[in-house]
């Protein structure tokens, strides 16, 4: 029985191998749409070290020759005896860009625009080709000499699991084919070719092609042979193709297997007692596979030539009442969008490296992956079963360049282009159909809508009915089973959720999710929090997927990382591929930090005089019985005492008051607290015993703000200076010369930061920009009108003006100076002049201090850095750093670092307290400098200083990168505005 309909057999037939290798000229297969010629139908993809049948890699140094034209060279290379001595070698899988220092070319990053022009499917005469050798000898316990069993049957094949963006094959001069569709995986049938020793392997590949217009996606174009070269022995009888069907009953409980494969075999899975031939369904209780709780039946399907392990998840999904169903219930996906990456080796990835994705995920709360935007190596999704991930499958097409020209032209609704959509979607359908983890399939993203992605719907659904469709790129849904949205700001996803926001009929019957939400461009995405609670209000919003996991910036030792414009491209969108959760070196941001938090499954809060804390199970799937429960009791951030708190095993959604302990006797004052934390009662595969997990603060006591009595007058000191209590003054200008021996200098009023990338907003948008608004008033240009010093009975005041040229805005400013004698109080009073119709980015006060301010210590949010739509993960307590490790190193330099809520602050010999709490920021560098730099190596101490923002407010940050901006009530407005500082000499002077 062959388990492909119709459709799949676009996949063009084996063709027969003939010897051309002196007569290759053409290359017309370079601009031709079809998929290509030679290659197998598609089958399902198992890792070689799940079967029993001989494998060989061929992985590993190639000999390597670059020309800069499809035609430049003749294929005689692929012939057996070519001498390529003299030619240079590249590691494979990888991209040749990325290989050679630059003499193999570099890297382009667009966004959305295609770097040649658009006149599809012709592409530049300028085409980068690489032609890749490699000899091997079959090794010695190769089951037959030759590869073959002496019958007619081909018995090896060689896969390759991507090749970007076009390949021509040959085997012993012989040619095999030539393929398209560059994260899909292509065989060839090759026993007959093989010889014991001193095979040749030839490809071709060319970086542009055809299926470049298909191949749109945001990210690097990176040419080469980025996945594994395979050999695979398929001794006669052995498995070609097959598909596990296991689905999960939740009513009864049971599991039903069936094992549908080309070649007739056995299935067993011991631990179910099952001993089943293929083809035949056979009902048994089990566990069923959920993202919580990934269990996995190991099994194997036997044919007469081949064992393969089988690693058996039953779920079941369906849309049922306007909702996507796993064994019965509905998810909510706290997702992220996964692009392969690796700071050096590009979408060339490791297994060391998908695992530590997926560990991150798991360990940051993440229960689900979009592999954004082409289906990623196949281990990846291994790993998303056994750990446990659901997983929007993404087929291989973006064609949003065609955006440009109002979608005019577009290959997917254009019949000619139709056999190579569909083949891409057969080719990810039958890689991936046996994975539990795969809930969805996608049919691609940003490709407009047409009858080509209706063509894809249809065979999809056909070939596997137990599973979902997704795209968003068709708002009416007409071929999707979810209506997907990118970056609807939260008050549309509100109407959404509420059902008013209209749309066809079926559409409205749809649930909903977002695909992309909450750009992670530098500092940010401001605003998941409120995301999470629209998504856990409403029933029909099942959740989002964050833009996006990793920052793609590629090492480079001029830069630290590398992004678009960096390698001279002609066209690009510079820093819009550093857009990630976790830095380019897996380095996780504060935005990942955040989003943990904001998606944690278990809530808890209370009142913390309340004697309880309210505990509420968020997991879908799970009970609370795999974590454990500590409290413990801090005073000025100090644990006064902890212990272990008994939590019932709540089913998902349950909720308990579970009762706190009688809080410790404490003597004297001082801000107290209970902090409340979900662990990992065990080890599990993805996060050791006591990894937290969940964690929420229940206030019981605030300790008043710091008091100090204006005691003391200022004092004229000979004709320069006024002293005030600890403190030197200017007696001209007012200017803060010292408090106790520690010097400062520059002390004033600032509303500026280094616009981050949200500041910034993406180009498209309508919504104003407010990093350059900012500039266009003159922000980061502030003047300091000095207009009076005033030494009065129990104060120094000081009157300014703080304004830009040009305008009549301004802001009054007053600092009042008071002391008890040993202390020294700053407040500052800030009047709005004029129309402001901008927020401010922030508003505080900055002075330098000496370097030597090198350590800090805080009692306040941390230990990472928080702004006011970004605070979620900033945890109350004793923090202590470095000025160096208070910096985040945003690929693009911005805005970065402040520690929120901060009662006191500690460094260079002073101890600063607020009233009320304050932002704390200390660099090394000025905010000018930190606004000028492009690239983490253009940040330079400047000097001898340490530079101090104590803010009072600052700006949201939103995701306005890539869609809203800060919601209104993270906007910093100009208002009359009062606050105080309070400064004192430490008691070790450090
Ligand atoms: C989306 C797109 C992504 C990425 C993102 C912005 O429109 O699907 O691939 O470009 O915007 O970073």
């Amino acid at each position: 029985m062959s388990l492909r309909s119709t459709a799949a057999t676009v996949v063009t037939d084996n063709i027969t191998p003939t010897d051309t290798t002196d007569s290759i000229s053409s290359t017309d297969y370079v601009e031709d749409v079809s998929p290509g010629q030679g290659a197998l139908p598609p089958r399902a993809w198992y890792a070689p070290g799940s079967s029993d049948a001989a494998s060989l890699s061929l992985n590993g140094r190639w000999r390597f020759r670059l020309s800069g034209t499809a035609d430049a060279e003749d294929g005689s290379f692929a012939a057996e005896g070519y001498d390529a001595g003299d030619w240079a070698e590249v590691s494979v899988p990888g991209h040749w860009v990325l290989q050679g220092d630059g003499a193999f070319g570099s890297p382009i990053y667009t966004n959305h625009l295609y770097p040649f022009p658009v006149d599809p499917p012709r592409v530049p005469t300028e085409n980068p080709t690489g032609d890749h050798l490699r000899t091997f000898d079959l090794p010695d316990d190769w089951p037959t000499a030759d590869g073959t069993d002496g019958d007619d049957t081909d018995t090896v094949l060689l896969r390759f699991d991507g090749v970007e963006s076009c390949a021509r094959v040959w085997l012993n001069g012989t040619e095999l084919g030539e393929f398209k569709g560059s994260r899909l995986p292509h065989e060839f049938a090759v026993g007959h070719l093989l010889k014991p020793a001193g095979n040749v392997l030839a490809v071709r590949v060319h970086q542009w092609s055809a299926g470049s217009y298909l191949e749109d996606q945001d990210q690097w174009w990176l040419p080469g042979i980025f996945r594994d070269v395979t050999l695979l022995h398929r001794p006669a009888g052995a498995v070609t193709d097959f598909f596990v069907h296991a689905s999960y009953d939740h009513v009864e409980g049971a599991g039903t297997l069936r094992v549908d494969s080309d070649v007739p075999g056995r299935v067993t899975v011991p631990a179910l007692g099952v001993d089943v031939a293929t083809g035949e369904p056979v009902t048994v209780p089990v566990d069923p596979w959920t993202a919580e709780t990934p269990k996995l039946y190991d099994g194997v399907l036997a044919t007469a030539g081949e064992r393969v392990r089988l690693r058996i998840g039953f779920r079941t999904v369906v849309l049922e009442d306007g909702l996507i169903k796993v064994n019965g219930r509905p998810v909510l996906l706290k997702g992220v969008n996964r692009h392969e990456w690796h700071p050096e080796r590009g979408r060339a990835l490791d297994l060391d490296t998908m695992r530590e994705d997926v560990l991150l995920m798991k360990r940051h709360n993440i229960n689900a992956v979009r592999t954004s935007h082409y289906p990623p190596h196949p281990a990846f999704l291994d790993l998303c079963d056994e750990y446990g991930l659901w997983v929007i499958d993404e087929c291989d097409l973006e064609t949003h360049g065609f955006v440009e020209q109002a979608w005019r032209d577009n290959p997917v609704d254009d019949d000619r282009w139709t056999p190579a959509l569909l083949d891409r979607a057969a080719r990810m359908v039958e890689r991936d159909k046996n994975h539990p983890s795969v809930v969805l399939w996608s049919l691609g993203n940003e490709a407009g809508t047409g009858r080509g992605l209706t063509a894809m719907a249809e065979w999809i659904r056909d070939r596997d009915g137990s599973r979902l469709i997704h795209y968003e790129g068709d708002w009416n849904c007409r071929d999707t089973d979810v209506y997907s949205r990118m970056y609807a700001p939260h008050e549309e996803v509100e109407r959404i959720g509420q059902g008013l926001d209209g749309g066809p009929h079926r559409r409205r019957e749809l649930p909903f999710i977002q695909c992309e939400y909450g750009h992670a461009m530098g500092n940010g995405p401001g605003g998941l929090a409120d995301y999470q609670h629209i998504f856990e209000t409403y029933n029909r919003i099942q959740g989002g997927f964050v833009w996006e996991w990793i920052d793609h910036g590629i090492a480079d030792e001029r830069y630290g990382f590398a992004y678009g414009g960096d390698f001279g491209e002609e066209l690009h969108d510079g820093n819009f591929v550093c857009d990630g959760l976790l830095f380019p070196d897996r380095t996780p941001s504060p935005g990942l930090v955040e989003y943990k938090k904001v998606i944690e499954p278990v809530r808890m809060g209370g009142e913390g005089r309340g004697g309880t804390v309210r505990v509420t199970n968020r997991y879908d799937f799970a009970d609370l019985s795999a974590l454990a429960f500590a409290w413990s009791y801090e005073v000025d951030g100090e644990t006064v005492e902890s212990g272990t708190l008994s939590v019932p095993a709540l089913a998902p959604g349950e909720s308990a008051e579970v009762k706190l302990p009688e809080p410790p006797a404490v003597v004297g004052g001082g801000e107290s607290q209970w902090t409340v934390r979900a662990l990992l009662a065990d080890d599990t595969a993805w996060g050791p015993r006591g990894h937290v997990v969940a964690w929420a603060q229940l206030p019981v006591a605030r300790t008043p703000w710091p008091a100090v009595a204006a005691s003391v007058s200022p004092v004229a000191s000979g004709e320069r200076l006024i002293t005030l209590g600890p403190a030197a003054f200017d007696a001209r200008t007012g200017d803060l010369r010292t408090i106790g021996t520690t010097q400062l200098t520059g002390l004033r009023l600032d509303v500026w930061r280094a616009p981050t990338d949200n500041d910034h907003g993406a180009h498209w948008q309508t919504d104003p920009r407010l990093g350059p608004l900012w500039r266009k008033l003159g922000l980061h240009r502030m003047r300091h009108r000095l207009d009076a010093v005033e030494p009065g009975d129990d104060a120094l005041t000081v009157r300014t003006r703080v304004a830009p040229a040009g305008w009549e805005v301004g802001l009054a400013t007053v600092y009042r100076w008071t002391s008890d004698g040993s202390r020294l109080k700053l407040t500052v009073a800030v009047t709005p002049e004029g129309e402001w119709t901008l927020p401010l980015p922030r508003l505080g006060i900055r002075f330098g201090l000496p370097s030597s301010a090198a350590g800090v210590r805080w009692f306040g949010g941390g230990p990472g850095e928080a702004y006011p739509d970004t605070r979620s993960a900033s945890m109350l307590g004793l923090w202590h750093s470095t000025v160096d490790e208070l910096q985040t190193p945003y690929v693009r330099p911005q805005e970065n670092g402040a520690r929120a809520d901060v009662r006191w602050a500690e460094l260079g010999g002073l101890r600063i307290e607020g009233d009320p709490e304050f932002w704390f920021t200390a660099r090394r560098w000025t905010t000018e400098q930190l606004d000028a730099a492009n690239h983490l190596t253009d940040l330079r101490p400047d000097g001898d200083r340490v530079w101090v923002n104590l803010d009072h407010g600052q700006m949201g940050i939103g995701s306005q990168s890539c869609g809203p901006g800060a919601l209104p009530q993270y906007h910093l407005r100009a208002r009359r505005t009062e606050f105080s500082f309070v400064f004192s000499a430490t008691e070790t002077g450090d």
